[in-house]
């Protein structure tokens, strides 16, 4: 049989399985967009999406049969090219796979189909008076297959840890089709390997993620929000370590902008008449949130504890909600990132490096960025408690520049962010994974062992390597 043939076959084949409306081909496929940030069409040689992991391990001992690649598509927020795909891939979509299964009030743990999107496990765990302990902006679009594939990290991380944390069992489908069951509901289980974490954070390269149980935490419907201004890095730490003490455990978020990013986001044309929270002067602000059990008792230990670090000249000047509007105000600007992704080129960073180093790397990152590109700005902001930060570099806007220009740029600016972090100890990526974008400069945060072992378990789990193919390993 000719290739095209062949394809025909292995469509006409998984129309069988999952049913011909649901293998999307042609225009279909070019009405979807390649990922959430990127509008171009979407390329694949069909998009699959099957009903159940029944449907899903069938389509997968297809594709195998025909040595296919897939490429899987949860929420498609990512942004490292973890989930982009060619002409020739089958995109296998878990959109038909939403579903919330049981919820165990007891056990605090929650079962879903991995199509399932963020918001709404939050939502169920919140209606049944518990509470999940991952957060993060894409919520209302992101699946928990893509979070947990992904190993995402979010708002909540200092308080919970990232979604790896956040699990108990997953049902995954391997290359060959195989169904592994591995649902555990247990805290605590020993029993020999830990298999679930073989497949949190590989990205689709190990397997296929199709139901989760998840764990659930006590709710903490009392909430507390304020945003701060610091004249110092150095008052930022200190004001870290004083809530985590001061705050008993409820500290739930600690998330600082560089001034450029806050006033980005304060501008009139973004929040029209509404004023910014504080004054757009400040080097350095930060967005606090301590979560607990009772509204009295956690108001006041918030502010007592705001209060003890404003009488030590810590906080400069600070803005605390006085109400649900004052809180998404505070958010949206921390939240936001649409306006600082718009712009072109912008290149985007997601590092982690000890807390304190931050201040002088930032600052030699921008003198040498400066003598590069005059005039660049860069949106620092991030998840700082966990030693995370994202960068978004915005040379001086530039529209007739080339795709290869782009390209040396881009990789000018990478080998400033990255080249330091090695002797820092930080990493490369600290939440957004590996996908393709980050591929090249692995070995600059894994050693050769590490990416030997990497490269081992994906020959050995995915010999023909069509799971997510060329993202984050050669395979
Ligand atoms: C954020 C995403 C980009 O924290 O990770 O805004
Ligand atoms: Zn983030």
């Amino acid at each position: 049989m000719c290739a095209v043939n062949q394809q025909s076959a292995l469509l006409a084949n998984l129309k069988i399985i999952v049913g011909s409306e649901h293998v999307l081909t042609g225009a279909d496929v070019r009405a979807r967009s390649t990922h959430f940030w990127d509008a171009s069409p979407l390329e694949a040689l069909a998009v699959v999406r099957p009903a159940s992991t029944a449907e899903t391990a069938a389509v997968v001992r297809t594709c195998h049969a025909a040595g296919q690649a897939i490429v899987t598509h949860g929420g498609v927020t990512g942004l490292v090219d973890g989930n982009r795909s060619n002409s020739q891939d089958i995109v296998l979509s878990l959109e038909r796979q939403r579903d919330i299964e049981s919820i165990d009030t007891i056990g605090r743990t929650i079962t879903v189909q991995a199509g399932a999107v963020l918001q709404s496990v939050q939502q169920v765990a919140n209606d049944a008076g518990l509470q999940f302990g991952l957060d993060l902006g894409a919520r209302g679009s992101c699946t928990i297959g893509g979070n947990l594939s992904t190993n995402a990290g979010g708002l909540s991380v200092l308080r919970y840890g990232m979604a790896r944390e956040q699990v108990l069992g997953l049902e995954v489908v391997l290359a060959d089709g195989t169904i592994l069951s591995s649902l555990n509901q247990m805290l605590k289980n020993n029993a020999g390997y830990d298999l679930k974490h073989l497949f949190v954070g590989s990205e689709g390269t190990l397997g296929i993620i199709t139901r989760a149980v998840l764990r659930l935490r006590a709710s903490t419907p009392a909430i507390e929000t304020a945003l701060l201004g610091f004249e110092r890095f150095d008052q930022i730490t200190q004001t870290l370590a004083c809530l985590d003490q001061g705050l008993g455990g409820s500290l739930d978020a600690f998330e600082v902008l560089w001034q450029p990013f806050y006033e980005l986001n304060t501008r009139p044309e973004l929040v029209g008449s509404t004023p910014p929270p504080l004054a757009p002067n400040y080097p350095y602000y930060a967005v606090v949130e301590a979560r607990g059990a009772d509204t009295s008792r956690c108001k006041a230990l918030f502010q007592a504890t705001l209060e003890m670090a404003i009488e030590n000249n810590l906080i400069v000047d600070a803005a605390i909600a006085q109400s649900s509007k004052d809180r998404s105000n505070i958010w949206f600007v921390r939240e936001h990132i649409d306006l600082a992704l718009k712009h072109d080129p912008v290149f985007v960073y997601d590092i982690s490096l000890p807390i304190a180093s931050m201040e002088e790397y930032i600052r030699k990152l921008q003198a040498c960025l400066e003598d590069k590109w005059p005039g660049v700005v860069l949106y620092v902001y991030g998840h700082l408690a966990d030693s995370n930060l994202h960068i978004l570099i915005a040379p001086p806007a530039h529209k007739e520049l080339t795709s290869e220009e782009k390209m040396h740029w881009q990789s000018y600016s990478n080998s400033l962010v990255y080249e330091p972090l090695k002797e820092l100890g930080g990493t490369i990526s600290a939440e957004h994974g590996i996908g393709l974008l980050k591929k090249e400069y692995l070995p600059l945060s894994r050693n050769r062992e590490e990416i030997q072992m990497m490269n081992l378990l994906k020959k050995t789990l995915d010999p023909q390597n069509i799971l997510n193919p060329g993202k984050v390993v050669s395979g």
